[in-house]
């Protein structure tokens, strides 16, 4: 399996996603500001990936801040948290691990910045080491839902490369496959940036899974024909009442699965949810370049001129996702209370968990 990002020799290393899968590159991060692109940019992309690159992004930002007192140090690390907070809207484990790295800033006020600082790398090592025990778990738990001889249809690329490894939607396929389950994946193509293609088709082969990639548009026309069994995909932000944010497409595959009597199930970990948002329609839907539309590899695919729209995310309601598979287990509608639940949420008043 192929790292998605490491810490070497005080660097950031992220295998350049936008280059897979016929290069593979390391894109070397020697600042903050590097990481932020990286992001921005999709050199890295995937919800907790997103989350452990930012974690790292400010390991690294934070030894540039020249000061030996907390207060200015404190401050200073606030403004890169803001910062790369804001480099993609939609997946909140940008938010979630920048949020946790402040919270150790802000426990070490009485200690020298020298040691802030390496509590910091280590605790962004923690997350990324975290993460990939948090999809083996994920993994595990969604074993059950997988029968014997599934087809499984999957959107956009939620595995390995998704993640600080092993992958949520795909690591429940990765589990299947590696408890001896005879599974076949139907990846979907997933336009505009063909993460399916690219990625998840890369990831499938490497592992030996057997698959299939089909263009978005044709999911409808195989469930109708019985050809899916199930339909697993990962999540980018899950508000309170369930309702999911995830890759433009997902949505309508959900609506499709329904209609066809076919579970769709979504992998995510507990820091994609967002106790905060009561509903889906609060969650920010980051709209991209419509030249990610319009052309392809550099070459513009429609007339001179031609304009897109090009949102990068949909929500799927609640009412529409069988299960949520996460490492505590498989969260079941009610969502408001199952979440809660799982979170440990008391009631409306009680704190707010991320
Ligand atoms: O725009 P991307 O490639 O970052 O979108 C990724 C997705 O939508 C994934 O399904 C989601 O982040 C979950 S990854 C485990």
């Amino acid at each position: 399996m192929i790292p998605t990002i490491r810490w070497e020799n005080n660097r950031v290393c992220i295998i350049d996603q936008r280059k897979l899968p016929q290069k593979k590159e390391w894109l070397v991060c020697r600042s903050l500001q590097d990481v932020i692109a990286a992001i921005r940019e999709m050199a890295i992309r995937g919800a907790p990936a997103i989350g452990v690159a930012a974690a790292m992004g400010l390991a690294l930002g934070s030894q540039t801040i020249k000061t030996e007192n907390y207060g200015t140090f404190r401050s200073k690390f606030l403004k890169m948290g803001q910062q790369i907070k804001s480099a993609r809207p939609t997946a909140v484990n940008l938010r979630w691990a920048v949020e946790r790295m402040i919270r150790v800033v802000e426990g070490m006020f009485d200690r020298s910045v020298e040691e802030i600082k390496k509590t910091i790398r280590k605790e962004s090592q923690v997350i990324l080491e975290g993460d990939i025990q948090i999809n083996l778990m994920i993994g595990h738990n969604g074993l059950g839902l997988i029968p014997d001889g599934a087809t499984i249809l999957t959107h956009c690329n939620a595995g390995a490369l998704a993640t600080g490894g092993y992958g949520t939607a795909l690591g429940v396929i990765r589990a299947a496959h590696e408890a001896g389950k005879d599974i076949r994946v139907i990846v979907d193509e997933t336009r505009p940036l063909l993460q399916g293609m690219r990625l998840t088709a890369f990831e499938l082969m490497e592992e030996n899974i057997p698959f299939t990639v089909i263009v978005d548009s044709a999911a409808g026309y195989f469930m109708r024909k019985k050809m899916i069994d199930l339909v697993i995909t990962g999540a980018d932000r899950i508000a309170s009442n369930g309702d999911t944010a995830n890759k433009i497409g997902s949505y309508q595959l959900a609506v499709i699965a329904k209609e066809n009597k076919i579970p769709f199930y979504v992998a995510a970990p507990l820091s994609t949810f967002d106790l905060d948002l009561e509903n889906g329609a609060l969650i920010p839907i980051e709209e991209r370049e419509p030249d990610e539309v319009v052309s392809f590899a550099g070459h513009l695919l429609g007339p001179e001129g031609v304009d897109a729209l090009n949102p990068a995310f949909d929500i799927t309601p609640a009412g529409y996702i069988s299960g949520i598979i996460t490492e505590k287990g498989v969260l079941k509608s009610p969502y408001e209370n199952s979440i809660r639940n799982i979170l440990g949420v008391k009631d409306d008043r009680g704190p707010k968990m991320r």
